[in-house]
């Protein structure tokens, strides 16, 4: 299934392909022109780098000087899985992959068809593949919505997580969540029995991770929290309850998730599309705590 897809790879060219957390943008790690279609179809920054996707330890240890102590504990506590990592990079890592930075962001993507597609062509630099500023692809489908109905798209079906990666910066002491995720700040503490640090909430630190500077996600449609006293009784609006829900029935343009925060996770981006191809107006969502990373992407969709 995978075999067109990395021969257009080995070739040079770009395909999307499906990860746990949303579809990647893939191009061979190890060839600037291909590297540089990524830039060019997405309309992404060129100071924005690119996280490369691996298929095993060594390919990893291929792109990076060293794995810290620290470093291969997360390794093993949770590769394959949504952990992205900031680490020192070989010289023979693109400049053009790490935007000039002497880190290189490596991940293990813990899907099938992702790793099959990898063990044939080598490092994999992906990101999201939607158009720059766009939310993030869910599906197949999205893929197309961006890039046309010809784009080679490997389709695995929606993605199990739904929102990015978590990435953490293993160099810095402490540790340093660049952009939060699936895996949480308590679970990295967990696994390295030591203090981690939000990076993501320090203004300052944000340079680090240049792609956090970005307005990212945002749909046409303009989000915004659900005021105190509101009722969802707008017809042009979509409102996404994540944790208590409104009395009374549920309506097309009303969905409550009853604290089922990782299902809204996996959903949020496609409802951020659906509202724009149904031309509803807003977005209102209920408020919530203690959930970082949606909190994040959806305090990124408000701009
Ligand atoms: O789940 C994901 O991580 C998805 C799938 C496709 O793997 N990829 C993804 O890539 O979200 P992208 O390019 O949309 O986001 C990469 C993030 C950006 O915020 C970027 O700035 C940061 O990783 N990043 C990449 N290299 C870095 C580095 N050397 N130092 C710090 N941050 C880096
Ligand atoms: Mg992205």
């Amino acid at each position: 299934m995978t075999d067109r897809f990395s021969g257009i790879l080995k070739r040079g060219g770009v395909v999307a392909f499906p990860t746990e957390t949303v579809y990647g943008l893939a191009a061979d790690a190890f060839n600037p022109d291909a590297v540089k279609k990524i830039f060019h179809i997405k309309g992404r920054p060129s100071d924005n780098p690119l996280i490369v996707h691996v298929s095993d330890r060594q390919m990893a240890e291929s792109l990076t000087r060293v794995i810290s102590p620290a470093a291969g504990t997360l390794i093993d506590a949770f590769w394959p899985g949504p952990l992205t990592l900031v680490l020192p990079k070989r010289r023979r890592v693109l400049d053009l992959v790490t935007s000039g930075l002497a880190t290189v962001a490596v991940r293990m993507p813990d899907h099938r068809l992702a790793l099959q597609l990898i063990r044939q062509t080598g490092p994999l630099v992906a990101p999201s593949a939607n158009l720059s500023g766009k939310p993030s692809p869910t599906r197949a489908e999205h893929v197309r919505q961006d890039f046309g109905l010809d784009f080679p798209v490997l389709d695995g079906g929606p993605c199990r997580i739904g929102l990015e990666s978590t990435v953490v910066d293993v160099s810095s002491d402490p540790c340093t969540v660049l952009r939060p995720g699936f895996i949480t700040l308590e679970d990295l503490e967990a696994v390295l029995g030591q203090h981690i640090q939000a990076g993501y909430e320090q203004d300052h630190l944000q340079p680090r991770s240049p792609g956090m500077k970005y307005s990212h996600y945002a749909p046409d449609a303009k989000v915004r929290w659900m005021l105190d006293d509101e009722h969802p009784g707008d017809p042009k609006t979509m409102y996404l309850f994540p944790g208590l829900s409104p009395a009374g029935p549920e309506k097309s343009n009303v969905k409550n998730y009853h604290h089922r925060y990782h299902e809204l996770a996996k959903d949020l981006y496609d409802r951020f599309r659906q509202a724009d191809l149904q031309g509803y107006a807003e977005i209102a969502i209920g408020k919530f705590d203690n959930q970082a990373a949606l909190l994040n992407r959806i305090e990124k969709a408000m701009g």
